[in-house]
């Protein structure tokens, strides 16, 4: 089975076919990036990222198409990220999903991001085994799950306030950096000296699984408003703030492990990319006997091979489309409410 993924959730389009067949494998995935559309914005422009997915998403089926030698009459389903995500962007992909599907008379699946993002470390050459703990650090969410198969997750904890990639995002501005932020505060801690200031954990000892990062911005607020800043000072103040998150993510991380008894950790979602994050976290889980998993470098952030991923595992797993086709899109959309109807008769 040929399942086409359509990822327009926010700002980047992508568009990928997964096939099923043999031991499963990617065929082709393409992906725009509208960076430099939002960059003289500092954030998304919701109206022209939409609009940008309206242009490109037709361009990049075609030149998937053609780098895959495939055309719509050899795909078997369509998978589309419905939620959560801006709600024009997410309209875009579902409406081009939808009539595809219509017209070819094959299912559609809605898929929901976070799921993409969650099991995109399957699509790796040396995959996880389930049950695992996933933890999802992306721009909108920073959640601990346990995971025992595909559509049954189970929140062991979340931020409170700003996820991760958006506190590197915030934190970045703050900085004088542009946007996308946390690719580029990253890049500027690894000349910096974490120890040249201290900064808060916050709930590193909260007793429980979640996280609060809008304490640690405004912290760096502060240090910024000290009338001795100096802009030299940067890169020391960016990796004193990446060291001070990846502290807190990699000691709830492994409490989540301790509380679960599992040894494996998926980590999914933009923030995943870091470096400072992967290598912290190898080492703690090396150290109790564990492993971690990561997406592969390019499937890191949106993209749409990881929906097509989910979408194809979702029909494995039994879902079908029953009712008559209709455009249904979940900006706001808990991961926790995903069942599969294997799920469902367990
Ligand atoms: O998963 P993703 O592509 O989109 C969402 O679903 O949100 O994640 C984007 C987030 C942004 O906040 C971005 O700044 C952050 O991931 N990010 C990073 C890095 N690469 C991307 N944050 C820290 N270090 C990185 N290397
Ligand atoms: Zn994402």
């Amino acid at each position: 089975m040929k399942v086409l993924g359509i990822e327009t959730s926010c700002d980047e389009t992508g568009v990928a076919i997964y096939d099923t067949e043999a031991a499963g494998r990617l065929l082709g995935h393409c992906l725009h990036s509208q960076v430099e559309l939002h960059a003289g914005y500092g954030g998304v422009v919701p109206e022209l990222a939409s609009r940008d997915h309206i242009r490109r998403l037709p361009l990049l089926l075609e030149q998937l198409f053609a780098e895959t030698a495939l055309t719509v009459a050899d795909l078997d389903a369509i998978a589309y990220t419905a939620g959560p995500g801006l709600a024009g962007a997410l309209l875009v992909g579902a409406s081009v999903a939808e009539s595809l599907g219509m017209a070819r008379g094959i299912p559609v699946l809605p898929v929901h991001h976070l799921e993409g993002h969650l099991l995109s470390p399957l699509l790796s050459a040396d995959p996880p085994a389930f049950p695992f703990v996933a933890l999802l650090v992306s721009g909108g969410h920073t959640q601990l799950m346990r995971v025992r198969g595909v559509g049954d997750y189970a929140l062991l904890g979340e931020s409170v306030d700003d996820a991760a990639g958006e506190a590197f995002d915030k934190t970045a501005k703050l900085l004088g950096l542009g946007y996308p932020g946390g690719p580029q505060l990253a890049k500027l801690a690894e000349s910096g000296d974490a120890r040249r200031f201290r900064l808060p954990r916050p709930m590193l000892h909260s007793g429980d699984l979640d996280f609060s990062f809008s304490g640690l911005k405004t912290a760096v607020l502060n240090v910024v408003s000290r009338p001795d800043w100096r802009a030299e000072q940067a890169a020391d103040l960016a990796a004193a703030f990446q060291a001070a998150v990846v502290d807190v993510l990699c000691a709830k991380a492994v409490a989540a492990l301790k509380t679960t008894g599992l040894k494996t950790l998926v980590v999914a979602g933009g923030v995943g990319a870091n470096r400072h994050l992967r290598e912290v976290l190898d080492a703690a889980l090396g150290k109790r006997g564990g492993r971690v998993h990561y997406p592969e470098p390019a499937l890191c952030t949106d993209n749409g091979a990881m929906i097509a991923f989910a979408g194809a595992l979702r029909l494995a797993a039994g879902e079908r489309r029953t009712s008559p086709p209709s455009v249904r899109i979940r900006p706001r959309w808990p991961l926790t409410e995903l069942r599969t109807p294997q799920a469902e008769r367990a």
